[in-house]
């Protein structure tokens, strides 16, 4: 019996994003052990950089010297490059600054949609202003007083959510959100270790009188569930490939994937639970499973997986019938089309796929043919497809850099689990 392997997966992208801008905005010295040293992390610490907050960054820490809520104008054009996050919660902190910011992003980013921030972000007393069609770059006029707000997001996004809420911080007066189902809440969680008051029921959340942000403690980031997701399918795939999954994110907002491997029959066990970041953190085992039944995945659990559809789609391939993904329109202005990028990905090899307006359904198949991949510079395109060709599948990927955004040791570790 081979030894079982532990991983430790990539750091949990949102959560470095959103220890990164509350520490910058917070009172002291705030340290950040597990950082995610990822592009799209990297680009957030640049924006505080440029809008003048001290930070260091050595191997296994950053350490942020907050300014408090309020930052120096940037002398330059601030570029989040291909991150949603990103660009999204760090307008949010530029609303609340009496100066100029211009942020941009990648060509993917600047083809996404930014009408969701900029709608409640300009009702709260911002003045933002942007290409056609409310597209990327924003260049915004913030102001040190925003409005309150009481916003009914007619999408279920915690980047809408917390952009809301980071404004909220800048105003006096009512800040209230709602969403149609609950979003990840790694705002209200962090925003609380930080000491402003928030009030989360059900799917809305308020903020209460206290806003000020005290930091000077250290926080610990957990594992990415969303990264961890590549490899756990690549172990129920392939024989005598268990391993654990260290601490990584069990945070229920964050663990649809969980609840889809229960339904398929994915042989998992969640051991040493612990916290970490005020988080619900855990150890994770994941072995072969041979037979899978096929997922149904719609409503309400969309948001709590809604990373992991990629890779969920290369499950489906090995299950014994039809999954099928339903409302779902959210993927359509993710890092790319990714209903579109599974669904033409998956007929190159072969599959049987119809696509919805929202959605896919999927036909598992015992002949998986040989193809050429085109990834559309989607990193979690591209992870899922390279875990597919881990398995032994003749494809041909159109690029493997896009990792770099999320998880830049991923093909080590598939290398590690693979061997
Ligand atoms: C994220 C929220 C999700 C997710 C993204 C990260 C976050 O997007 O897809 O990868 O850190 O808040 P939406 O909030 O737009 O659904």
């Amino acid at each position: 019996m081979d030894q079982i392997k532990t991983l430790r997966c990539a750091s949990d992208k949102s959560i470095s994003h959103r220890s990164a801008i509350f520490s910058s905005i917070a009172s002291g010295k705030t340290t950040i052990k597990n950082y995610l040293f990822a592009q799209d992390t990297l680009n957030t610490l640049e924006a505080f950089k440029k809008l003048g907050v001290d930070i260091d960054i050595d191997k296994t820490k950053v350490t942020i010297k907050g300014t408090g809520k309020y930052l120096k104008e940037s002398f330059d054009i601030i570029n989040l490059g291909n991150s949603g996050t990103g660009i999204r919660l760090i307008s949010a902190v530029c609303a609340g600054q009496s100066f100029l910011s211009i942020l941009t992003g990648d060509n993917s980013l600047r083809n996404r949609p930014m009408k969701r921030i900029i709608e409640p972000l300009t009702q709260m007393g911002a003045t933002i202003l942007s290409r056609k069609n409310f597209l990327a770059p924003l260049a915004i006029f913030g102001k040190d007083k925003l409005k309150g707000i009481n916003y009914a997001s007619k999408i279920a996004s915690a980047q809408v959510k917390s952009a809301v809420l980071i404004a909220g911080l800048y105003t006096d007066e009512n800040v209230e959100f709602s969403e149609p189902q609950v979003s990840r809440n790694h705002t209200e969680i962090m925003l609380k270790q930080f000491g402003v008051d928030i009030i989360s029921e059900n799917n809305k959340v308020f903020l209460g009188k206290h806003r000020k942000l005290t930091g000077g403690f250290e926080l610990n980031v957990p594992a990415d569930i969303s990264s961890c997701a590549f490899f756990m399918v690549m172990c129920a795939l392939k024989p005598n490939c268990e391993a654990v999954f260290a601490d990584c994110l069990i945070n229920p907002t964050r663990t649809g994937i969980l609840k889809v491997f229960s339904d398929m029959g994915v042989n998992y066990e969640i051991i040493n639970k612990k916290t970490m970041c005020g988080e619900e953190v855990a150890d994770i085992l994941v072995k072969y499973s041979p037979n899978l039944k096929p997922f149904y995945i719609d409503g309400k659990i969309l948001p709590t997986l809604i990373d992991e559809i990629p890779i969920l789609s290369i499950l489906a391939l090995f299950a014994n019938g039809k999954s099928i993904l339903k409302d779902a329109k959210e993927l359509r202005v993710k890092e790319s089309d990714r209903i579109k990028s599974i669904v033409e990905n998956l007929k190159k090899l072969g599959v049987k796929v119809e696509e919805f307006e929202d959605g896919f359904e999927i036909e598992p198949t015992k002949n998986i043919q040989k193809a050429y991949i085109e990834t559309y510079f989607d990193h979690r395109i591209t992870m899922s497809f390279s875990v597919l060709k881990a398995l032994g599948y003749n494809l041909e990927l159109s690029e493997t850099k896009s990792p770099t955004t999320s998880y830049p040791n991923f093909f080590e570790h598939l290398k590690y689990l693979g061997s």
